[in-house]
């Protein structure tokens, strides 16, 4: 399986997911990384692994990708032969045409129990609202904000004394376990979609 790994940031999601592809855990290969920001850290990591890097500017909106961009992103990943588009960390909502050409080939991970704590810093929202248990949500992407498909979530508890540091740490090292597994299970065949219904995944 082909993957297309898109990020904005430090990375740390894509180098599980590499790391679990060199141990033989997941039986894929990412042949392309594109990033909206030329100097986040996961382009690094993919350079340094030999793995095809980009950064594809993301056009005249903030938080979105205007047309061009789209458009040259889609190129991208069909020249790559994408099969899943792994979103680690993208910082930009993808809508419309990219959505409609990787329907139901497009996975997420948020850094909360969806579908709670939505949208920007979940891992504060979750520590600002005084719950106990949070989490990682793996889950395919769909017009909404972290709306889609629920694929596998991992719970994270909050300790006494977390700071939004301290609980954004355990946050990450819960999803650097759960996103190999679940793109892993993927590769094999083992996760069925109907409707907002999944499974098939085990972990
Ligand atoms: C992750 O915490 C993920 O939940 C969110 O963005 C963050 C990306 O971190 N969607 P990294 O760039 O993979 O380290």
């Amino acid at each position: 399986m082909r993957l297309g790994v898109l990020g904005s940031g430090k990375g740390s999601n894509f180098v599980a997911i590499a790391d679990g592809i060199v141990a033989g855990r997941v039986p894929a290969e990412v042949v392309l990384v594109a990033s909206d920001v030329p100097d986040a850290g996961i382009l690094a990591h993919a350079r340094e692994r030999g793995i095809p890097a980009v950064y594809l500017p993301p056009g005249k909106f903030r938080t979105k990708l205007d047309e061009e961009a789209e458009v040259a992103l889609i190129a991208a990943l069909e020249t790559a032969r994408v099969d899943l588009v792994v979103l680690a960390g993208y910082m930009r909502i993808l809508k419309g045409e990219l959505l409609r050409r990787f329907e139901g080939r497009v996975v997420n991970i948020h850094p909360s129990l969806l579908p709670s704590f939505p949208g920007l810093a979940a891992w504060k929202q979750a520590l600002d609202y005084g719950v106990k248990i949070t989490g990682c949500t793996v889950h395919l992407v769909d017009q909404g904000i972290d709306t889609g498909p629920i694929i596998a979530q991992r719970a994270v508890p909050v300790l006494d004394g977390d700071t939004p540091a301290t609980l954004h740490e355990r946050v990450q090292s819960a999803e650097r376990e759960l996103y190999p597994a679940v793109v892993a299970a993927w590769a094999r065949g083992e996760i069925r979609v109907r409707g907002r219904a999944t499974v098939g995944f085990a972990g």
